[in-house]
């Protein structure tokens, strides 16, 4: 008989959102007239900007000429793309990339689940609490976090960074050796950021410590204070020892078109088994194109029509109308006297469960009796347990009807 990958065997459960999805269907199931409504997973709901589908509409006719159509194309992206991007989301906040340093995707949540395979089973990491549940599972894969800990619901070898009330969400440094540190901002899932000069802190750290930075930023566009960065970069030295991961799920609504990228710089270096110095850049490029074979021509174009005039001025409105969204869930949970976090610069709300209730006995009161899915702290991890996750992603008229809905329950 084959023997299995044993490193899968220590995985908990489902996936945290396929859980989710399993109970809202067996809740339908047994209620098939509920209305039920969604804001559990963070995907995006409006169509895709009308720049976007322009674009596309024509990337499809260009497929139809030998001349103009493409087979495969380069595994990094095309550079009308990466062009676009370097200047768009990076000239623009004073930062300089070269076009090898940014690679394009089907998606940040494969990318930042992948980039763990280019580093030794023996790498220590360290993520926040809770946590965006790929960067864990996808170590537990690779070895790296030793055996499930139930009576502390931790894996024995991850270093896990508290976030909690108390520290507004916002980590210390570790205290022990880590090698790989897993940051994501704005934060998934409770919607806190951090300032230029608290960021600054855990890229001085990465230098002096020689480890390397995870950096997730896929909900980067929905910033809008002034005092948080938009890019790791943005802070001197980072390019050292961060790599950052960007998205285009739920800026332009591309979560069913899928493409996102990843920055690799090529100052950032590993060691190998003699501690001499290799390039991350390089090592990503060979797994890269080893792997995967080109985002598709029409995505890309799709995703090109992003940094157009017309692209960027309806992106805007898009994210906008989220972040009225998540505006409408935070006012009307405070009002009815939710302890609230996040919901500025993040499209997620990140709530206290009432008294009394645990993360998911909260799930099953909240479905039952005002059908309304959300996802419990807890699945993103122990410091998660009492709290709860809305996203603002949902439609004006669904968000409107949960508010309504939670105000009416009598907690
Ligand atoms: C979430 O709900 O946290 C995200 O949508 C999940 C994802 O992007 O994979």
């Amino acid at each position: 008989m084959t023997t299995v990958n044993q490193h899968f065997l220590e995985l908990q459960g489902s996936y945290l959102f396929s859980e989710v999805a399993k109970r809202r269907t067996k809740y339908m199931e047994q209620n098939p007239s509920a209305d039920v409504i969604s804001l559990g997973i963070g995907d995006v709901t409006r169509g895709l900007p009308q720049a976007v589908i322009d674009a596309m509409h024509k990337a499809v006719d260009d497929m139809v000429n030998p001349s103009s159509f493409r087979g495969y194309g380069p595994e990094q992206g095309y550079s009308f793309l990466i062009d676009e991007i370097i200047a768009g989301d990076y000239n623009t906040r004073g930062v300089t990339l070269g076009n090898d340093e940014v690679f394009l995707s089907d998606g940040s949540k494969c990318d930042v689940g992948n980039i763990q395979e280019i580093f030794s089973t023996s790498s220590i990491v360290a993520v926040q609490d809770p946590v965006y549940p790929v960067y864990v599972d996808t170590n537990v894969m690779a070895g790296r976090a030793g055996s499930f800990e139930s009576e502390l619901g931790r894996y024995e070898k991850i270093v896990y960074l508290d976030c909690s009330a108390e520290n507004n969400f916002k980590p210390s440094l570790p205290t022990e050796r880590v090698d790989l540190i897993y940051l994501c901002y704005p934060n998934n899932p409770t919607g806190m950021t951090l300032t230029k000069d608290e960021l600054k802190v855990w890229v001085d750290y990465a230098i002096e410590n020689e480890c390397i930075i995870l950096f997730d930023s896929a909900y980067e566009a929905f910033i809008t204070e002034d005092n948080v960065p938009h890019s790791i970069y943005e802070v001197e030295g980072a390019r050292q020892v961060a790599i950052e991961f960007r998205s285009f799920s739920k800026t332009a609504g591309f979560t069913g078109i899928r493409c996102a990228y990843t920055v690799v710089p090529k100052e950032l270096k590993g060691r190998d088994a003699n501690g001499d110095y290799v390039s991350i850049n390089e090592l990503w490029n060979r797994r890269h194109t080893t792997k995967f074979n080109g985002v598709s021509y029409v995505t890309q174009k799709g995703a090109a029509a992003i940094y157009s005039p017309e692209g960027r001025a309806q992106i805007k409105e898009l994210v906008e109308y989220y972040m009225t969204n998540a505006a409408m869930i935070r006012d009307g949970l405070r009002e009815v006297g939710f302890t609230v976090f996040g919901g500025v610069n993040a499209p997620y709300i990140w709530l206290k469960t009432p008294e009394g209730y645990t993360s998911w006995s909260f799930f099953d009161y909240l479905l039952s009796e005002a059908n309304i899915v959300g996802t419990p702290g807890v699945g993103f991890g122990q410091c998660g347990e009492g709290y709860f996750r809305l996203t603002a992603f949902g439609s004006r008229e669904n968000t409107e009807r949960a508010i309504e809905r939670i105000k009416k329950l009598s907690l």
